[in-house]
C-alpha cells in the first residue's frame, strides 16, 4: 500500500545557486553592490533606462547559460523519493528544475521568460538560441517586451499558493536567502507551531522565531545534512 508522503516545503533564495557561479544579492561583491536596485528593479528604473535594465538581464541570463545545478539543487529534487517536497524559490534562475525538481513555484519571476510591457501576469518562453532582449523586440500583443521578474513595488501573484503550501507543510526547510525580501521573508509565519523548520546558510540570519534550527554551512553542504537528518 502507498502511504503519503510527508510535504516538505523549501524556501530558496540566492545562497541557493550561489555554488554554481551565480551572484547573490546582499554578501560583499554581491549584485547590489554593483547595481543599484532602483535603477534595475524597478518599474520607474526600466520607464528611465529601459535599455540599460535590458542590458543587465542579458547578463544574467548570459551567466545562467553557464551555470550548472549544484548538489544542494540535486540532493532536493532527490528528496522527492521520499518526501512531497515543494520548493519555493525567490530565485530567477532554472536550476531546481534543471536538477529534475518537479514542483517549483518562482515567488519573482523567470529570467528564461519574457512578458508583455502590458500584461505582467502572462510568460512566453525564451529560445536559449536568442538569449538576449532589445528595445523594440515585441511581444505577441505588438507591445514591447520586457523580463518576466518580479520588480520592487509590483505585486507578487505567486505569493498566494506559497502561502497555501507553507500552511500544509509537515517540515519547512530555508536555504540561503537573507529574508530582507517581502513578502517571501513572511511565509515563515505561516509554518504551524510545532513543523521542524531548518534553516542553511553560512551567516547566521534573523527569524524572530524559536525554533528555527540553523546549519551554518553551504547550500550542498547543508542538503546533504538534512537529508541525513531526516533519514
Ligand atoms: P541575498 O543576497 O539577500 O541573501 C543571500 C543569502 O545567501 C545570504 O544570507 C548569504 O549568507 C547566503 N549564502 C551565501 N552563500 C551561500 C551558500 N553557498 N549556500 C547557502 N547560502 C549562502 O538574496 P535573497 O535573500 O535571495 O529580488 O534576496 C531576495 C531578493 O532580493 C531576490 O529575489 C532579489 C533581490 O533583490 C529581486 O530582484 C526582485
Amino acid at each position: 500500500m502507498e502511504t503519503t508522503k510527508k510535504r516538505l516545503v523549501v524556501l530558496t533564495g540566492a545562497g541557493m545557486s550561489a555554488e554554481s557561479g551565480i551572484s547573490t544579492f546582499r554578501d560583499s561583491n554581491g549584485l547590489w553592490e554593483n547595481y543599484r536596485v532602483e535603477d534595475v528593479a524597478t518599474p520607474e528604473g526600466f520607464a528611465r533606462n529601459p535599455e540599460m535594465v535590458l542590458d543587465f538581464y542579458n547578463q544574467r541570463r548570459r551567466e545562467l547559460q553557464h551555470a550548472q545545478p549544484n548538489a544542494g539543487h540535486i540532493g532536493l529534487a532527490e528528496l522527492e523519493a521520499k518526501y512531497d517536497v515543494r520548493i519555493i524559490t525567490q530565485n530567477v534562475d532554472n536550476l531546481h528544475e534543471r536538477a529534475g525538481s518537479t514542483h517549483v513555484i518562482h515567488l519573482h519571476g523567470e529570467l528564461m521568460k519574457y512578458c508583455s510591457v502590458a500584461n505582467l501576469e502572462k510568460a512566453y518562453d525564451i529560445d536559449p538560441a536568442h538569449l538576449d532582449m532589445h528595445l523594440g523586440d515585441l511581444a505577441p500583443d505588438g507591445k514591447q517586451q520586457r523580463p518576466f521578474i518580479v520588480w520592487f513595488g509590483e505585486a507578487v501573484p505567486m505569493i498566494e499558493p506559497a502561502i497555501r503550501e507553507v500552511e500544509a507543510c509537515d517540515i519547512f526547510v530555508i536555504i540561503g536567502t537573507s529574508l530582507n525580501v517581502y513578502p517571501a521573508a513572511g511565509l515563515l509565519n505561516y509554518v504551524r507551531r510545532g513543523q521542524p523548520i531548518y534553516l542553511i546558510d553560512p551567516k547566521e540570519v534573523q527569524t524572530y522565531r524559536g525554533d528555527v534550527e540553523q546549519l551554518m554551512c553551504g547550500a550542498s553542504e547543508g542538503v546533504r545534512r538534512l537529508k541525513e537528518i531526516l533519514a
